[in-house]
């Protein structure tokens, strides 16, 4: 591929003339199930050919000194690879020291560190994981280095835990998963109270996944995405009190929860756990419909995930409600809805190839209109979770 060729030249000139290993972890789209993760439901995304490509060589030493292509202002950025704790100073390469140091606790001790390149194709701030990539990427490496016996949705756990407690963003699992355990042209079902999962193949006949960008500048993505989290555990506790054996949201049906919200004292949080029950449900069918190739169900089960984040769960704003909305005006788009954990990022509409031309043109003149810039528009193909390329 051509541009490792330049990144051999960058890695050359920062680091010096050595042997690479070459790596690829991709970023994610989840088709449906928002939400839901940390509330013990279904999601089911895909890992897509966008991504985060790294040239990794071992160091004799213990520290890793890691470069960014796309933020080459934060210039190179040196950690220790053991007893390593969060630094503002670390700034993006907190995503790899971070799993360095949960593997370091878990017992996966690095014994030298490693100079490290990476060039992403994510759209930054696009709510496409590229953070999720990156922890996943330094999994694989670890592993691929140091021989550790470990297998992925282990990797992806411990990914996980270094975003949570590291970084400090409650997430839930969906998008580690995704990116370590994608597979070409399927989508994951994955429950996310037990960590079964299975591959869905998706054939759209005539069709493609389209991720619009809001490229909202920037919003506080974490600190309204913890909110909600607690939000729903709260609304859970009050639930408990009087049927102490549900676990999680994900376990009730819609009527099971009707019977129950009224236990729900505040009515906001009567809204979000409302989401999380829906949206687990709406994702269960919305995949069963996919697999009957019942793709005009798929896309209305689409807009309802929507229309429940908005107004339900209050995710989405003014930017990816406009882009949804002037997406289902467009005929021959199937289904439209946000992706991710909202407040911006991007929409994902499965869009038939005849009308492509005509969904960028009524979104980029409808979207730019209202809200002052233009969106951005990526085609996605559903491709193999983080490898190293040999
Ligand atoms: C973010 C989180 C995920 C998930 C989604 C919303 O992407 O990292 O764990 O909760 O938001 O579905």
């Amino acid at each position: 591929m051509k541009f490792f060729d330049d990144m051999q030249k960058v890695f050359e000139e920062k680091f010096g003339a050595v042997e690479t290993q070459k790596y690829f972890s991709p970023g994610r789209v989840n088709l449906i199930g928002e939400h839901t993760d940390y509330n013990g439901g279904n999601v089911f995304p895909c890992a897509i050919s966008l991504g985060t490509y790294a040239l990794v060589a071992p160091r004799s030493d213990s520290v890793s000194r890691v470069y960014s292509m796309n933020l080459a202002d934060k210039g190179v950025i040196e950690f220790p690879m053991n007893g390593c704790k969060y630094n503002n100073e670390y700034d993006w390469a907190n995503y790899v020291a971070g799993t360095v140091a949960t593997f370091e606790q878990a017992g996966y001790k690095a014994t030298h560190g490693f100079d490290i390149v990476v060039y992403g194709t994510l759209p930054a701030g696009a709510g496409l994981s590229s953070s999720a990539a990156m922890e996943v990427l330094t999994a694989v490496i670890l592993k691929e280095n140091f021989g550790f016996d470990i297998d992925m949705v282990e990797m992806v756990k411990l990914a996980q835990k270094a975003e949570n407690e590291f970084v400090g963003m409650n997430c839930g699992i969906m998008d580690q998963f995704a990116v370590g355990m994608g597979k070409k042209d399927c989508a994951i079902l994955l429950d996310c109270n037990t960590l079964k999962y299975r591959y869905s193949p998706v054939k759209l006949d005539g069709c493609s996944i389209v991720i619009t960008n809001t490229n909202k500048p920037h919003s506080l993505v974490t600190s309204a995405y913890n909110e909600r989290r607690s939000q729903c555990e709260h609304a859970l506790k009050e639930v408990q009190a009087v049927k102490p054996e549900l676990k999680a949201w994900g376990e009730l049906s819609n009527a099971e929860f009707d019977e129950l919200e009224h236990n729900i004292t505040d009515p906001i949080e009567r809204l979000r756990a409302r989401h999380a029950v829906r949206e687990n449900q709406r994702t269960l069918e919305a995949v069963s419909a996919l697999e009957k190739n019942d793709i005009e169900k798929f896309g209305q089960l689409m807009h309802d995930s929507h229309v429940s984040l908005c107004e339900d769960y209050d995710v989405t704003g003014v930017e990816l409600d406009t882009l949804a909305e002037l997406a289902w005006t467009v005929e021959g788009c199937i289904g439209s809805r946000m992706t991710g954990a909202g407040f911006g990022g991007s929409t994902v509409s499965i869009v038939k190839n005849s009308a492509l031309e005509n969904f960028k043109k009524v979104l980029q003149e409808g979207y730019t209109k209202k809200i002052g810039y233009a969106p951005s528009f990526y085609v996605a193909d559903i491709s193999d979770g983080t490898h190293r390329i040999v």
